[in-house]
Formats: structure tokens, sequence, C-alpha cells
């Protein structure tokens, strides 16, 4: 059987590196291997209204910015089903229906959802829906027979909630034809991308904290970001020895540099181990390593940027295609929906004799 594959990410700001070398990547490379059945990206506004209930302009607004960091980035269309979440109604029916089977403090235990209450201030007064959203999100995944989810680590939670609910569903209803494929993760393979770090060398690049480098920054914006980036703070001159852990700008030459760029740019050097070998003994300044950087992430924004200029052309052939997407993705759950009714014995249609 071939992979059905699902992904998605909230609308609430444009895409950046984060995003990219976590999923976007990933999913570029299974849309160009075409082994799959079915893929689909889905742009989670209902998921975005549950921490901006307050902010509904801002959430449909971006849906389109995030339509447009798909494309440009080079998701195709033509090979993978782009759709809106509010419009795929079946998906909050069945987000009731495994409400039921999870509990309060199960959700609370949610080391994703655990972070984003303390960063979003929610300790004293959770929204429902927001500490629900596993819960909503184990339906988008569920609805669509999904096998694969190409994601970051902060979403293994989430997955690992998704697969309990498809037990917990078998245990208490027994289905006679079995109605959830059991979804795993895709994560990237370099650890670095799986959780990339932020400009100022926090944790994770993220648009709350401000540490991001957007797929749509223009050229002078990139590199002010690159040159502006967390280094070791104790390499002061040039022929001091650097430190390499913690390091923001060799964090990402981890996550994006290959062997080819030092030629490009670079050709002192044979390689990373190269570079960072000789930062490490002292000798080696900060500005020559962000210029080094900053024509590799040039490099790979330049063409995004420019399939940009020319969607943003194109705005209304999107929505359109969003919206039809968004009804072929709600026919399509309304199948695997139906048949988990049926399992539960929510079947009232065989009481008319
Ligand atoms: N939680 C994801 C994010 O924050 C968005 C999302 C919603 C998602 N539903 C999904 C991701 C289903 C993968 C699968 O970006």
């Amino acid at each position: 059987m071939k992979d059905i594959i699902l992904t998605g990410d909230r609308p609430t700001g444009n895409l950046h590196l984060g995003h990219y070398v976590g999923s976007i990547k990933n999913r570029l490379k299974l849309q160009n291997e075409g082994s799959y059945e079915k893929f689909y990206i889905m742009i989670a506004d209902t998921q975005a209204l549950t921490d901006n209930a307050d902010r509904v302009d801002k959430v449909k607004n971006n849906i389109i910015q995030v339509a447009i960091d798909y494309l440009s980035a080079g998701i195709d269309p033509e090979k993978v089903t782009i759709f809106i979440q509010s419009l795929v109604p079946e998906l909050f029916e069945m987000t009731s229906y495994f409400m039921n089977l999870v509990s309060v403090s199960r959700l609370q235990r949610n080391p994703t959802i655990k972070d984003e209450i303390k960063q979003r201030g929610f300790e004293k007064s959770i929204p429902i829906g927001f500490l629900n959203y596993p819960v909503s999100q184990a339906a988008d995944i569920l609805a669509f027979g999904t096998t694969i989810v190409p994601a970051g680590e902060d979403q293994l939670p989430m997955l690992e909630q998704a697969r309990e609910i498809v037990a917990s569903f078998n245990h208490t209803y027994s289905p006679k034809i079995p109605v959830f494929a059991m979804p795993k993760a895709l994560l990237p393979e370099e650890s670095i991308c799986r959780r990339l770090p932020g400009l100022d060398g926090k944790v994770k690049m993220s648009k709350s904290a401000g540490n991001a480098i957007y797929l749509c920054d223009d050229e002078k914006t990139i590199k002010e970001k690159i040159m502006s980036a967390y280094t070791d703070p104790d390499h002061i001159r040039v022929s001091d020895p650097g430190k390499i852990e913690g390091n923001i700008v060799f964090a990402y030459l981890d996550a994006f540099c290959e062997n080819r760029h030092f030629e490009k740019y670079l050709p002192e050097y044979k390689n990373l181990d190269e570079l960072k070998a000789h930062y490490q003994k002292g000798g080696l300044g900060d500005v020559k390593v962000k210029l080094f950087l900053n024509n590799i992430i040039q490099e790979l924004l330049a063409p995004i940027r420019e399939k940009r200029a020319y969607l943003l052309n194109h705005i209304n052939d999107i929505y359109t295609m969003l919206f039809e997407n968004s009804k072929k993705a709600s026919k399509e759950a309304s199948i695997i929906l139906s048949h988990m009714k049926d399992e539960m014995g929510l079947d009232y249609k065989k009481l008319l004799k």
C-alpha cells in the first residue's frame, strides 16, 4: 500500500527557515519522489484561532501568505492537495467523538501544549479549544487515512496523541473493518533540522520569539539578520579560539551548508569540518563565517522570492485552488467519518425499515 501523506501549518505568519528545514524540505522530497497515493497539506486556520480568537483577520489574511510560501518554495498544487482546515467541517465532527476518548490530564501532560501554555501565559486560564487542539489535530490526520506526517520535532506529541486515539477507538468500539491507519512522523534526518534554533540563540526559531529568517525576507533583511546572529560571546578577537556549540552561525551551516558551497563561496576550505576546526583553533573571524552563511541562504531564498513576486499577481487563482481543494478534501474526509460513525453504532439510517 502506498502512503497517504498529510501535514500542515497554522496561518499566523509567514513561514521561516525553521519550517523549511523542519518540514518543507521533506515535503518537496516526497512530492518529487512521487511514490504516494495522496498528499495533503492543510492550512490550519481553526487551530490558529485556538490562541487567536480575537484576531480572525490576522489568521484569515495569513492563509494566502502561507499558501504563497508553499507554492514559492516549490510545492506543486497538481501533485499536492492544499486545503483550508475550517472548510472541512467533517474534521470537527470527528473531533467531537474523539474528545470522549481523551482525558483533560492527558492533554495537560502533552509536552508541546505545556510549553505553549507557558509561552502564551495561559497558566491561569486555558481556552478549551487550545487545550483540545491535539485532539483536533488527530482528526486532521486520521480523517484522511494518513500514514506519514512530515513535521518537526515539536509535532511528535501530537502524533503520539493521534496514535493513542486510534488505539482507544479500537478498544472502545472494536470496529469490524479497521477505520484508521496508524500515522507515523517523518522527521528530518539531521537533528539540527528537527528544531532549528533562533537567530538569538534560543532553542527554537519562531515568529513569536522574533528570531526568524522568513522565506519572504528581502536580500538586505536576510543579510542584516545573519550579521546579527548569536555566535560565541567569548570570541572577541579574530585570533581567539571560538566555540561551535551553541553558535548559531555554525548551527545554520550544519543545516544548510553543502560541500559544493565551499567550492563556490569559500574555496580555501574543503568542507565544514575544516572550517569548524579553524574557528575552534582561533584565527577565523565571525564576519567571514557569517558572510559565507549569508551567501548560502541568499542562494536558497532568491528563487523563492522571485516566484513569490509572480504569485502575488495571481492571488485569485490561488484562492480558487484552495477553495476547490477544500471541497475535495471535505468529500474525502466524509468517507472515513461515515465509516467511523457506522462502527460506533451511530448508524441511524438502519433504523428505518
Ligand atoms: N500543529 C501544526 C503547527 O503548529 C499544524 C497542524 C495542524 C498540523 N494539523 C496538522 C501538522 C496535522 C501536521 C498534521 O504548525
